[in-house]
């Protein structure tokens, strides 16, 4: 194989309850990575289009990454990707995951594939911290894994699936206000109080348990974060009414998508993901904000190749 493009999706990340660890992979928005082998090595990135951003490989996340790979697996070959941008960077749908994981995903498969996609999350981290000064591993890692997943320690590199119950479905505002992850962690704080440690590892564990017995009810009554969200929500327009509308269309819950500025509302069944997603619209609407507006389901298999040669 000498050419291969992949559909590398979106992804929410955090999912309320779980700052950091857990996530979930979207279906129908992602960006669209070629990588072809090259005879001279190294990497290069050939063009991006579908958004500014530079083809620098120390500046574009999907070089970083791609880099982190090769310096760990000698190659007798260099590669050159094209990227085409889906995912609107500074938009908290996972912009920089995609394109971190899309690369390393691809380069794997045109060198027989050394590495499991588990094993790709540690490169794709390093397009993470190129991109926010952190090394959060949960939407590469729902990327790469698809489904909901879990992270129990990147440095051990654990990472697990969890169950997806069939009827989930997600409705993504992305307001036009752009909000860097660098921007909206330094609001986070180091410590926090006991009670709040206490109510968010109980949502946490909830959450879970939910997904596992496909228990819708129990997933809303867990969907909520009593850490981050206060601290945060004040950079999104109108967060608080996005929410209530939310859950007054049937929402089982609804929370800032990583680190915002869009708002995801998980629901049951893509009908009232649609009807959720059309309350949210007349919010924005009325303040004359520019949005878009995305219903997705789960993606369980993450990264879809799309063509080889
Ligand atoms: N967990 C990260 C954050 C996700 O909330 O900062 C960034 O997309």
């Amino acid at each position: 194989m000498n050419e291969i493009k992949v559909f590398s999706p979106a992804s929410i990340a955090n999912l309320s309850c779980g700052y950091d660890i857990l996530g979930v992979c979207l279906d129908n928005i992602g960006d669209e990575i070629t990588v072809r082998k090259t005879k001279k090595k190294g990497v290069v990135i050939k063009k991006v289009s579908g958004q500014k951003l530079s083809t620098d490989i120390s500046l574009n996340v999907a070089g970083v990454s791609a880099t982190a790979l090769l310096n760990e697996t000698k190659v007798n070959c260099g590669f050159e990707i094209e990227i085409h941008k889906g995912i609107k960077p500074g938009s908290g749908i996972g912009s920089s995951a995609a394109s971190s994981a899309g690369s390393v995903f691809a380069i794997n498969k045109l060198i027989g594939e050394p590495y499991t996609n588990k094993e790709l999350i540690k490169f794709a981290m390093y397009g993470e911290m190129a991109a926010s000064g952190s090394k959060h591993a949960d939407n590469v890692a729902a990327v790469l894994l698809g489904g909901f997943t879990f992270v129990r320690n990147s440095i051990e590199n654990d990472y697990f699936k969890l169950n997806t119950p069939i009827e989930i479905a997600f409705t993504v505002i992305h307001p036009k206000i752009e909000l860097k992850t660098k921007d909206s962690r330094a609001v986070v704080k180091d410590k926090v109080l006991l009670k709040n440690m206490i109510e968010q590892s109980a949502n946490l564990g909830a959450f879970i348990s939910g997904l596992y017995t496909e228990d819708y009810d129990l997933i809303g009554r867990s969907l909520k974060d009593v850490i981050i969200e206060p601290l945060r929500s004040v950079l999104i327009p109108k967060f608080e009414k996005i929410k209530s509308v939310s859950i007054n269309s049937g929402a089982l819950g609804c929370g800032i998508s990583g680190s915002g500025p869009s708002v995801f509302a998980m629901c049951k069944g893509v009908t009232t993901a649609i009807n959720v997603g059309n309350a949210m619209k007349k919010i924005y609407d009325k303040l004359d904000l520019d949005y878009d507006v995305h219903i997705s389901c789960v993606n369980d298999i993450g990264i879809k190749i799309l063509k080889t040669n």
